[in-house]
């Protein structure tokens, strides 16, 4: 019996099994909000029903005590879920003392430290839902367009994605990489089966930290025989709004827990704007508008509203901060004061960040010099000025991956294309078309530094029944944190491996 199911019960009597996520009493009354995995439900307990002794003990309950309730299931729409239980029968698995979350604010590293714990909070919850249903979503999409899914190997004998984020292991004595990228793998088998796409961990050596990189990552790698550049970006945009269709129309429950305005997800479903590399950079140096809007004077104008904002917030919390020290002020009001405070201080910490990123931003984007790849900080710059993804193509060879295949019509330029998420996210996709030249492949591999007898394998491709193809690769930990706008990739996968930390 799960919570969700409860409105077809109603009148019945039935039995849920979970955790105490809260719990209040008043006059001979216990409330107790359960939570079970599929929802939460208020569950009410009557001493004159319950008896004193299980009465007192169910009083004495700690956060996240595990219990199993029976009674009746009545319809109260002013409750969670609009069912509420009527307890006839506690039992106690677990009392539980001193949960170590509790409902002040904490600060982030501990929240990391406890993540084992943190997963059972609302928001967390709610996150980890949405990932789940994205995952789910990816699966369809490939299955009804007829791609078979595989997996490409994790031990791998060379690098994809360039030598300088592989993490080396030891594999029977011979060095090898823990796989950056199934895309190489994803080839071979797209000329066996036509279109595939794997799904599947990767690692990456990131030594910074940033809000954006993870050491593991899952990618969604689909590759496609006799596809273009043109027809890739097409594929890129049905399926990524595939899946944004599917979360507002299934997680509305979700992304109402976490607070999420979904209009930029809805404005998503227009065609995302394609502007080649060149485009782009004119955007982001403040040489071309977009919608009436320049990234530059913008940028301007939202660090003059960040500075008021911040002046504010300071005021507030001085304000509060002389108001508790009242005399004979109550004990609760004192208490809602100070959390209000905790509160307005981390609210304090973001936008103190803010204030030193925009001048940043402005910055990088006055002095962006052509030619170079797009830094966190220059996708932040463009893609505020847009209310859907956009994709930029045709980057300058040199900064891209090997494989990528060179303009015909242009050979400055490579084949690829990246998809930048609004709201200041940046890169979710990279990909592109493949080049299938065979000596300009071996040039490049050279150009790279790349051990030429590790490609051998996949020079073959292109020796044996070559085709025009191209693919891309979707980093979903990148989409769950823009579908859910979180501040951090570190919240969008239940144990974030990233530079630093390795524990829970
Ligand atoms: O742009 P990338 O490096 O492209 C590839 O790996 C290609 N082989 C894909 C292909 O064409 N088959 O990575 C693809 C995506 C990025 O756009 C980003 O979403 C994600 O993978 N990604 C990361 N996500 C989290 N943490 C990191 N350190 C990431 N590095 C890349
Ligand atoms: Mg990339």
């Amino acid at each position: 019996m799960l919570i969700k199911d409860l409105s077809k019960f109603c009148g019945e009597e039935v039995t849920l099994k979970g955790w105490v996520a809260n719990k209040r009493d008043s006059k001979g009354l216990v409330f107790i909000i359960l939570r079970d995995g599929s929802g939460l439900c208020q569950c009410v307990g009557d001493i004159n029903i319950l008896g004193e002794d299980s009465f007192n003990n169910a009083v004495s309950l700690g956060l996240e005590s595990s219990v199993i309730l029976s009674g009746k299931v009545v319809a109260d729409e002013r409750q969670v879920g609009g069912f509420e239980l009527q307890i006839r029968e506690i039992k106690i698995l677990q009392d539980v003392k001193n949960y170590p979350i509790s409902k002040k604010e904490h600060g982030i590293e501990f929240l990391m430290d406890n993540r084992h714990l943190w997963l059972r909070s609302n928001r967390q919850w709610a996150i980890m839902k949405i990932r789940n249903r994205i995952i789910y979503s990816i699966h369809n999409f490939f299955q009804s367009e007829d791609f078979v899914q595989m997996d490409a190997p994790l031990f791998t004998g060379n690098a994809c994605e360039g030598t300088s984020t592989l993490f080396e292991t030891d594999y029977y004595g011979e060095p090898a990489y823990l796989s950056q990228s199934g895309q190489l793998y994803g080839e071979a088998m797209a000329m066996a089966m036509g279109k595939i796409y794997t799904f599947g961990p990767t690692f990456r050596a990131e030594k910074s930290k940033t809000r954006r990189h993870l050491s593991e990552f899952w990618m969604i790698e689909p590759e496609m025989a006799y596809f273009d550049i043109y027809e890739n970006m097409d594929l890129i945009e049905k399926f990524l709004q595939y899946v944004i269709i599917d979360v507002l129309k299934n997680c509305k429950n979700e992304l109402k827990t976490i607070e999420r305005n979904t209009s930029m997800l809805e404005s998503s479903l227009q065609p995302f704007p394609r502007l080649t590399y060149d485009e782009a950079v004119r955007i982001i140096k403040g040489e071309q508008d977009v919608n009436g809007q320049n990234s530059i004077t913008s940028l301007e104008k939202l660090l003059d509203e960040t500075k008021s904002k911040s002046e504010e917030i300071t005021n507030e919390i001085t304000e509060r901060e002389q108001k508790i020290k009242t005399p004979g002020m109550k004990k609760g009001e004192i208490n809602f004061n100070q959390n209000k405070i905790d509160q307005l201080k981390n609210d304090l910490k973001e936008i103190e960040e803010e204030l030193r990123n925009i001048p940043q931003w402005i910055n990088s984007a006055k002095n962006f010099e052509y030619g170079n790849d797009l830094g966190g900080s220059d996708e932040t710059v463009i893609t505020r000025l847009f209310n859907s993804p956009i994709m930029v193509y045709d980057w300058p060879h040199a900064v891209k991956a090997f494989y990528l295949k060179r303009n015909p019509e242009d050979s400055r330029f490579a084949r690829g294309v990246d998809v930048l998420a609004p709201e200041g996210y940046g890169e979710i996709v990279g990909g592109g078309e493949r080049e299938t030249d065979l000596n300009m492949l071996i040039e490049k591999i050279n150009e790279h530094k790349l051990p030429m007898e590790a490609f051998e394998w996949y020079l073959d491709l292109r020796r044996y029944g070559s085709v025009p193809h191209a693919g891309f690769g979707l980093g979903l930990e990148r989409l769950v944190t823009w579908i859910c706008k979180l501040k951090h990739v570190r919240e969008s996968i239940p144990f974030p491996r990233m530079y630093g930390r390795l524990l829970p």
